[in-house]
């Protein structure tokens, strides 16, 4: 078994370095060094991630894997090759960009690759294998070790692009979730690092409802977190490009605690002036209100709420099971 596991970080370490240099030094790689200076990557950035990119050919990595004595079957275990039907094997990726995927340790478990142009889908990723379990897996942890445990917090975002583009502005302490939604055994690798966070997911509806998601989490586990928040169609990586790293800091200062989030969005969305609207909204928010153990931060919340809702103090409290049982 261990054996076998040394073997998977043999094969991606090969299919990483084919990659890499195929980005670098090979004919092939060219539309794909157009591509990193077009979205301004950096050399030194390159490298760190150890970008590459997979040339437009059916069998280039299977090729190469074959040279170096891989067995086949074993690469295809790990979904960067498949086996054709006449025989033989071909590549997954196929003229993308290739990020590779790596563990806290900087080994490569698995890769994602993006395409050059708006043809679907724009990324494709390693599957689950024996050493890619994408619940427990965060990209740019390996980067992100060090700054994080001198931080004490964690910015969690959803994209490659936007993981470089913070890491690149000297923004380090980022991992990213890859489109996938946010797992307690994600958060559980985080906590080996970190014991704060922030959400920084795209400000469209996508991300917004992967905000709402991971502050489920966040609350229901009690771990302090704050949403930061972009202008409207942005992403991090689009946002910086647009407004540079000085604004980027003020938006990471204005961060609001999730609940406050959470709350101020309720309040927007919903019809706070008919008696129905308010006991929709205290009906969302008890739960999570409830869920925050720091009593004199849930005191402050429900004073706010029921200044903001017009409705008494009291009544928030009886609701949350906290105040007197009497009626008043
Ligand atoms: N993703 C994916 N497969 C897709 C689309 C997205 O795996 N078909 C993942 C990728 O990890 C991507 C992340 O979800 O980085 C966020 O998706 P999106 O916001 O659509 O892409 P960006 O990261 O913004 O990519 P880019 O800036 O290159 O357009
Ligand atoms: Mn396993
Ligand atoms: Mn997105
Ligand atoms: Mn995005
Ligand atoms: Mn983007």
């Amino acid at each position: 078994r261990q054996d076998e596991r040394e073997q998977f970080y043999r094969v991606n370490e090969l299919a990483a370095r084919f990659y890499r240099r195929v980005l670098l030094e090979d004919g092939a790689g060219e539309a794909g060094r157009r591509y990193l200076e077009r979205r301004g990557v950096d050399a030194a950035t390159s490298e760190a991630y150890r970008l590459g990119f997979a040339p437009d050919r059916w069998d280039g990595l299977a090729h190469f894997l074959q040279q170096q004595r891989v067995p086949l079957p074993l690469a295809e275990k790990l979904g960067i090759v498949r086996q054709r039907e006449g025989g033989g094997y071909y590549d997954i990726f196929r003229n993308r960009l290739i990020f590779t995927i790596a563990d806290p340790q900087g080994r490569p478990i698995g890769f994602g690759g993006r395409v050059l142009d708006d043809s679907l889908p724009k990324y494709i990723n390693s599957p689950e294998s024996p050493i890619y379990h994408k619940s427990e897996v965060l990209f740019g942890v390996d980067l992100a070790r060090q700054a994080m445990r001198g931080e004490g917090a964690a910015i969690i975002v959803e994209g490659y692009f936007d993981h470089l583009a913070l890491f690149q502005s000297g923004v380090k302490n980022v991992v990213a979730t890859c489109g996938t939604a946010l797992t307690p055994g994600h958060l559980k690798l985080l906590q080996r690092y970190a014991g704060r966070f922030y959400t920084l997911f795209d400000s469209d509806s996508a991300g917004k409802k992967a905000t709402f998601r991971a502050m489920e989490l966040f609350l229901g586990e009690n771990v302090p977190a704050s949403v930061i928040e972009l202008t409207a169609g942005e992403d991090p990586d689009s946002y910086l490009r647009k407004e540079g790293a000085d604004a980027f800091a003020g938006r990471l200062k204005g961060a609001r605690p999730i609940f406050d989030y959470f709350f101020r969005d309720l309040v927007q969305r919903s019809d706070t002036g008919s008696v129905a609207g308010k006991v929709a909204v205290i009906d969302q928010l008890t739960p999570f209100l409830a869920k925050i153990s720091n009593p004199v931060e849930r005191d402050l919340y429900v004073r706010e709420i029921a200044r903001v809702l017009g409705v008494e103090e009291r009544a928030l409290l009886r609701k949350l099971g906290k105040g007197p049982v009497t009626a008043a």
